[in-house]
């Protein structure tokens, strides 16, 4: 018999109505009918004095269900009149609080009369995250309880609270210790007996003060600045505000009015679909879940340089302690300063205390001597990119590294396979590709040789998810996912320079589309030499496209010294940290097209710009989808949305392609391959892509 999602139990003169539904007790259909039969039931027990409602498992409701939001079994049953039922039930019902009490959850806590909460519970109202605003009375209760501006800031941040913090404020009327439950029918039995009133948030009255017209104003100010085109932030001033000036029902319809407005939205739909793809990440096809996996209890790094010192850190911050290797004393010396450095200026600015960076810097050992990772149970090289240095660490991890032990490159672009060979023992090799600045970057590209046992992929993904990384597996291939997409989108970037458009026409183009930098900002805050160094070492290889313009601008800049902000000029000049036009930037692109026999334009539209850095951008990604690299187009959305800059409210690459219609990019491709006279085959529709786009298909069905 299936096992009911909400349950009534008595307790003497006391209901208990437990939501049970895994893992989040998220309020999905069944769970709010549940709740309406549940309530509308005890309205007429008189057997019954009061209700505690609670939840089981590890949280209570962490928010409406959000797969359902797409289903038509969304407007099936609505969660506005379970907590109507809940207000206007005529006895007292208490909330028993803990774990995640989120958005809908949190809706449905604020409409019971009177809320207890277990010490480690955090409340808050996330539905901004994900485009949205609190649908089911959150904009006008939570005001009421709490009044406005404390309102207008949870609900605008999208931040949970700690249960401290919602006790101060006036959310939860008390913490419990020990059995939360059990507390919570103490706490009703003790209302009951002194007869407390049924408090019904909806009828708490705001006071009028002449502030908040201030206060909304300077709310709508801050956004238009801060929120970059979202959609949901100034819904949700509008919502507090009818709040303030309407009845609740009134207020509560308006919400309605605008939840629905948002639900529907493409920010919110492009939202919810990098919500549900980065929990994606995580499932890997045909990787056993019960495999046993190796503690890593302690981590080795290979190279205290900028990522080796990045990578330490986020160790250091989730408790791990770290053996930090260099060749020499000096290098290894800086580098432990370098960590230093960067703990201290967090302090300075209040986030961490001094004492804490004591204590992480405790936990880091440097050493120059590879004996020292013997107890080591993963150990991370990140020394120069360079194939011979890094197969020789590879082959003296393999020797010192404990049987059993991980052993992991952050290669930004070379052969894991041929690295994992070099070790010996490939089977315990695995690529980390971290992301510059490493200690904060969320992205970890997983890179899966083709001979990496199941167990250390595993391992390696549990342990990303302690040190707070969303990591997204990728096959071997030049660049992994990320990089690989992004040569094309350069290339072009590039090509369009040496046509006629300017550094700031191309980032201005791309940025208004939302990339938080364009490409020319990009490289030049990455190092423009770093990336030649990298087309410098492919030309090598003989792996480059037989075109000799390829990617000239951005080997001529190096060669000339131009290095990006660091050297103080790239594709701008920098005055401070501000980039100003170069007109010999525009000399050195028109000469690079005369000697390349490339046609300049007085004038290159906008759209132009966008179509022609975006989709060979989506191209490659087709390409890496139909080559395995990729498991699903959502991983490659998480890469872009984590490591790019991508603007989340377009949900990744891969979503924004659906959305303007796979047909129309292939269609857009062949344009440029005619107008590009495309000798280099740069324009070809990957295949996956022709077929899916022949067929009516997006890529969230391939
Ligand atoms: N709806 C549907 N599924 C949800 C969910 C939700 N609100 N919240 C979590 N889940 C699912 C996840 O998809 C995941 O499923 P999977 O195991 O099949 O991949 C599972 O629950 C566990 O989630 P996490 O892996 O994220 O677990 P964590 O322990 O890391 O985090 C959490 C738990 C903090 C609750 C996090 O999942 C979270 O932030 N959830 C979303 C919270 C939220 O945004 N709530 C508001 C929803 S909108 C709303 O309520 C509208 C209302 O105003 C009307
Ligand atoms: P870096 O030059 O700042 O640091 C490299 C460090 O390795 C230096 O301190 C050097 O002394 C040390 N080193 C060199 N050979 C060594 C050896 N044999 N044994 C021990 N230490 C040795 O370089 P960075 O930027 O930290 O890059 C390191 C790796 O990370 C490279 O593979 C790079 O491709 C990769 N990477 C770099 C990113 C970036 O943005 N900088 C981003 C992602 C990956």
């Amino acid at each position: 018999m299936n096992h009911p999602v909400v349950s009534v139990a008595r307790r003497g003169d006391l209901a208990v109505v437990t939501i049970d539904s895994p893992p989040v007790n998220a309020l999905s259909v069944n769970v709010r009918t549940g709740l309406l039969t549940a309530f509308t039931g005890l309205v007429g027990d008189a057997a019954v004095a009061g209700v505690v409602l609670a939840c089981a498992g590890r949280t209570f409701v962490a928010g409406s269900d959000i797969a359902e939001f797409d289903s038509p079994v969304f407007d099936e049953s609505d969660l506005n009149d379970v907590c109507a039922a809940i207000e206007s039930l005529g006895k007292p019902v208490v909330c028993a609080l803990h774990g995640t009490t989120l958005g809908g959850g949190l809706e449905l806590a604020m409409a019971c009369h009177y809320r207890v909460a277990a010490p480690n519970t955090r409340l808050g109202l996330p539905e901004v995250t994900l485009g949205l605003l609190p649908g089911a009375g959150g904009t006008q209760r939570l005001p009421r309880l709490i009044g406005v501006a404390d309102a207008l800031e949870i609900i605008l941040s999208g931040s949970p609270v700690s249960a401290d913090k919602a006790q101060r404020l006036g959310l939860v009327d008390a913490i419990v210790d020990g059995d939360g439950l059990d507390q919570a029918l103490q706490f009703t039995r003790a209302l009951i007996a002194r007869q407390a009133p049924c408090r019904k948030t909806s009828e708490i009255a705001i006071a009028p003060d002449g502030g908040l017209t201030t206060l909304f104003a300077g709310a709508r100010q801050g956004l238009a600045k801060k929120s970059r085109g979202a959609f949901a932030p100034a819904k949700i001033v509008d919502c507090l505000e009818a709040a303030v000036n309407l009845p609740f029902a009134e207020g509560l319809a308006v919400e309605r009015r605008m939840f629905v407005e948002c639900m529907h939205s493409p920010q919110s739909v492009a939202l919810r679909h990098a919500f549900f793809a980065e929990r994606e990440t995580g499932k890997i096809p045909g990787l056993d879940k019960n495999l046993a996996l190796p503690a890593i209890g302690r981590v080795g790094i290979v190279g205290a340089g900028t990522m080796g010192g990045g990578i330490a850190m986020n160790f250091l911050n989730a408790g791990i302690p770290v053996v930090l290797l260099e060749v020499a004393a000096d290098a290894l010396a800086r580098g432990l300063a370098n960590i230093r450095k960067h703990y201290e200026a967090t302090a300075s600015k209040g986030r961490m205390t001094f004492e804490e960076v004591d204590q992480r810097m405790a936990l880091c050992r440097g050493s120059l001597d590879y004996a020292d990772f013997g107890d080591c149970d993963l150990v991370i090289e990140a020394v120069f990119e360079n194939m011979d240095i890094k197969k020789a660490v590879l082959a003296r991890l393999g020797e010192v590294c404990r049987p059993g032990a991980i052993i992991a490159t952050n290669t930004s672009s070379l052969d894991v396979d041929e690295l994992a060979l070099a070790s010996g023992r490939p089977a315990d090799v695995v690529g980390m590709h971290f992301f510059s600045p490493a200690n904060v970057m969320r992205l970890l590209e997983v890179v899966r040789g083709r001979e990496t046992a199941p167990a250390v992929l595993a391992a390696v993904l549990a342990l990303a998810r302690k040190i707070r990384k969303v990591a997204v597996v990728s096959g071997v291939c030049f660049g992994f996912i990320g990089n690989r997409m992004l040569e094309g989108y350069l290339r072009e970037s590039e090509f369009l320079l040496m046509e006629g458009a300017t550094p700031s026409q191309i980032d201005r183009v791309l940025e208004s589309f939302g990339m938080a930098m364009g490409p020319c900002r990009m490289m030049d805050m990455a190092g423009i030499d770093v990336g030649a160094k990298v087309l410098g070492e492919r030309a090598k290889e003989g792996t480059l496209p037989a075109d000799p313009s390829y990617r000239m601008p951005c080997r001529t800049l190096a060669e000339l010294g131009r290095h990006g902000q660091k050297t103080g000029a790239g594709y701008y000049r920098y005055d401070g940290r501000t980039p100003v036009h170069d007109p010999e930037v525009d000399r050195i692109m028109a000469e690079l097209a005369s000697r390349f026999g490339i046609a300049r334009r007085q004038e290159i539209s906008d759209e132009e710009i966008f179509e022609r850095c975006f989709y060979p951008l989506v191209n490659e990604g087709a390409r890496i989808l139909e080559e395995g690299i990729a498991y699903r187009a959502g991983d490659i959305d998480i890469v872009w949305l984590n490591g790019y800059g991508f603007p989340s409210v377009k949900g990744g690459p891969m979503h924004a392609a659906d959305v303007i219609g796979l047909p129309r990019v292939v269609a857009r491709l062949g344009h440029y391959a005619e107008q590009c006279k495309d000798r280099h085959d740069y324009w070809r529709a990957a295949d996956l892509l022709s077929r899916l786009a022949a067929g009516g298909h997006r890529f969230a069905d391939a």
